[in-house]
């Protein structure tokens, strides 16, 4: 900011300096640039910190020297864009919120609240505010009528078709629901989703997502919804536009009224009578903000009382009743010593920062993707670099930026092998990739990541086939494909290093039950492309057989609810290939089960036997989790609604499911009955 201030000294001289205008247009620029890479591309180059530095200049100089302001600085909008969608006009406009990084900042917004509001006692809220992308839903007598982005405030982009799948925001309605209602809340994509979501897009080559902002943003912004629908996204609703039918004093009661509507709302919204609470709300807040499934880059404070925020009313760009504080991000300095690179399942290759071990957000981090060539290059680092390093998604070590000041000379430009390092073969960039691939399909270094997912928890489940085991058998020659494994005695094993005839026995019992897994286990070992737990169960319950998957249509596959067209096209891909239909071969003649025709359900004995459930809503735990729990009862776990259903399992904010039961007469119960029922013997 000192630079700043030298250029602000001639404010009493009545001539705009020229070095001035041209550092305002710089600034104006730059954030232009900034702006587009963030909203239009969800590719940022600069962390939202500088991000709001350089607003914050920008906002300095023009309040000085109001002159400087144009029409097109981004300080006069809010903005937002994308191409694809038809906008429409928000009923009442969206603004944004003043942000800061300084306590004593938010100390003189509630000063300024007492000077506005004199000798009247003020409370506030303070919410976490969730790092995800604005949205305002327009309901009518409770049905969803109509979902927007932010856009410019004024007009945003329609994306009803995408909103609809979603499945935590309620279609309908429920209780005694405003005539008109224009929620606004956020789309976030968990932590969960979103490592998931780049893990794939590493394996699969594609550009990876930089935080789980810009993988909602990138997501909800999709022209097909059936993407939408396979990304995962979920909401929070904290506000309102329009509201009519309804009278409500105070946005706690609000949050309340939206809960009861259906709405999923924040897990923790605080209230703070002094400036002191306010503070204190707002550090307890930081503590607990990693631990929420959705990342959250601040707190908002906001006026509890909805009549006193109608007298303080707003700026042109924001209200005076309510400001967002920033959290700093953690970010560390360190030395990226070297690149090393990874090949994965399907052969890409991955270049990995070896960094000096240091402390991130409390894990030592020594290692971090830095996902493929064009990243290396777009950051500019080099061997021996200082490098800033901070958690993505708070979960994952990512190297920002490097510190270029800290250069002596040394370092060396990295050249990414044109070879696998591990079995030499050409490497290749295949159309519209970025990532460069090793194409051959018995590199070892393939091989051992394929056997390593077959046989994981969530896929074929060998226990005691873990990475070391693997690497070494692959070594000694025992394991050329990974239907070897099926072929393996004990006298090859027993002379092996670490082998002791215990171990041996167990690897092998493994080996040998995991030939009666159920066939959704298969379908996820094969690791087809997009292919995860819950899809491979309802591609399992669906087809029974492995023969029967194979000779489904694309168009067969998309008839699935659950299963989407990117889906469907990976998996016809998938089980065409002439390597995929060798193994699944080798697989069959060892005797692993690949289905029934009419499989005989072996359900678990338990209270649940002979029900079939349907699961909606957000629950205490997954719906995979919470399947589970059905399935170990003694329950069928069914993904539609129909006159077969026993139950509907309603957690908060269930949508059309809920609707569709309560017409096809489906008792409908809620978690702790649900309980109640499990616990029962
Ligand atoms: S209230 C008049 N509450 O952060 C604006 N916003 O940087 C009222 N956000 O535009 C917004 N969590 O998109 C509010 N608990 C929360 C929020 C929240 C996230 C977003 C929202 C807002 C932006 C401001």
């Amino acid at each position: 900011m000192s630079d700043n201030q030298a250029l602000l000294d001639f404010s009493k001289e009545e001539k705009i300096p020229d070095d001035v205008i041209k550092h305002a247009a710089k600034l104006r620029r730059e954030l232009q640039y900034h702006d587009q890479l963030y909203y239009d591309k969800a590719v940022p180059e600069i962390s939202d910190r500088e991000y709001d530095r350089l607003y914050r200049e920008l906002v300095d100089l023009e309040k000085k020297v109001p002159a400087l302001i144009t029409a097109d600085s981004p300080t006069q909008h809010v903005r937002e864009k994308s191409q694809g969608f038809k906008s429409a006009a928000h009923l009442v406009p969206m603004q944004s919120l003043d942000n800061t990084y300084s306590e004593e900042e938010v100390l003189d917004f509630i000063k300024r609240l007492y000077k506005l509001l004199p000798e009247e006692k003020i409370a506030l809220t303070v919410e976490p505010k969730i790092d995800g992308v604005a949205i305002s839903l327009l309901y009518r007598h409770g049905i969803l009528i109509r979902g927007l982005t932010r856009g410019d405030g004024a007009k945003g982009d329609d994306v009803t078709r995408n909103i609809e799948m979603i499945s935590n925001i309620p279609k309908v309605l429920q209780g005694k629901v405003p005539t008109l209602l224009e929620v606004r809340g956020e789309v976030y994509l968990s932590k969960k989703m979103f490592l998931q979501l780049n893990a794939e897009r590493d394996e699969e080559g594609l550009p990876v997502f930089a935080n789980p902002r810009n993988a909602a943003a990138g997501s909800l912004k999709q022209l097909n919804p059936a993407i939408v629908r396979e990304r995962h996204l979920e909401a929070i609703f904290y506000g309102y536009g329009a509201l009519e039918g309804n009278s409500i004093p105070t946005q706690t009661a609000f949050i309340e009224a939206l809960r009861s509507w259906g709405f999923p709302t924040h897990p923790s919204v605080n209230y703070a009578r002094t400036p002191e609470e306010a503070l204190e709300a707002i550090q307890c807040l930081g503590n607990i903000r990693h631990d929420y499934v959705f990342e959250t880059d601040g707190a908002v404070l906001k006026v509890d009382l909805l009549e006193q925020r109608e007298r303080l009313g707003s700026t042109s760009k924001a209200p005076r009743w309510a400001i967002a504080f920033k959290y700093e991000s953690e970010q560390v300095i360190t030395r990226l010593l070297a690149i090393t690179v990874q090949v994965g399942r399907t052969g890409v290759l991955t270049p990995v920062a070896e960094l000096e071990p240091v402390l991130v957000a409390g894990s030592t981090v020594a290692r971090a993707t830095l996902h493929n060539e064009e990243e290396i290059v777009r950051k500019d680092l080099r061997l021996g670099d200082y490098v800033v390093i901070e958690k993505a998604g708070e979960v994952i070590p990512a190297v920002v930026s490097v510190v270029k000041e800290k250069r002596d000379g040394s370092e060396k430009i990295f050249q990414m092998p044109r070879r696998c390092p591990v079995c030499h073969t050409t490497a290749i960039k295949k159309e519209g990739e970025v990532a460069l691939r090793c194409t051959n399909p018995n590199c070892p270094a393939q091989l051992r990541r394929r056997i390593e997912y077959f046989a994981c928890r969530q896929a074929m489940d060998i226990a005691g086939l873990g990475e070391a085991v693997v690497a070494q058998l692959i070594e000694v020659g025992l394991l050329k494909s990974v239907a070897d494994l099926y072929h393996l005695h004990a006298e090859q094993l027993l002379p092996l290093e670490r082998m002791g005839e215990k171990s041996v026995e167990n690897l092998l019992k493994a080996i040998d039950q995991s030939r009666h897994q159920p066939l959704w286990r298969l379908l996820v070992a094969l690791g087809i492309p997009h292919v995860g737990v819950t899809a491979a169960r309802t591609l399992a319950e669906r087809f029974h057989t492995i023969e029967k998957l194979s000779a489904a249509s694309i168009e067969e596959l998309c008839a699935i609810e659950e299963i989407g067209e990117i889906m469907a096209r990976s998996i016809d891909e998938a089980l065409r290939q002439p390597a995929m239909k060798a193994l699944l071969e080798q697989l069959q003649g060892a005797g692993v089960n690949f289905g029934e025709e009419d499989p005989v359900v072996h359900a678990a004995e338990g209270p649940l036997q002979g029900t079939i459930w349907v699961i909606t809503g957000s629950l205490s735990q997954s719906r995979d989790e919470i399947a589970e729990h059905i399935r170990s009862a003694g329950g069928k776990v069914s993904s539609s609604i129909s006159a077969k259903t026993t139950y509907l399992l309603a957690g908060e904010s269930a949508g059309s499911k809920l609707a569709r039961a309560q017409k096809l007469g489906v008792t409908v119960i809620d978690e702790a009955t649900f309980r109640a029922l499990v616990a029962k013997k």
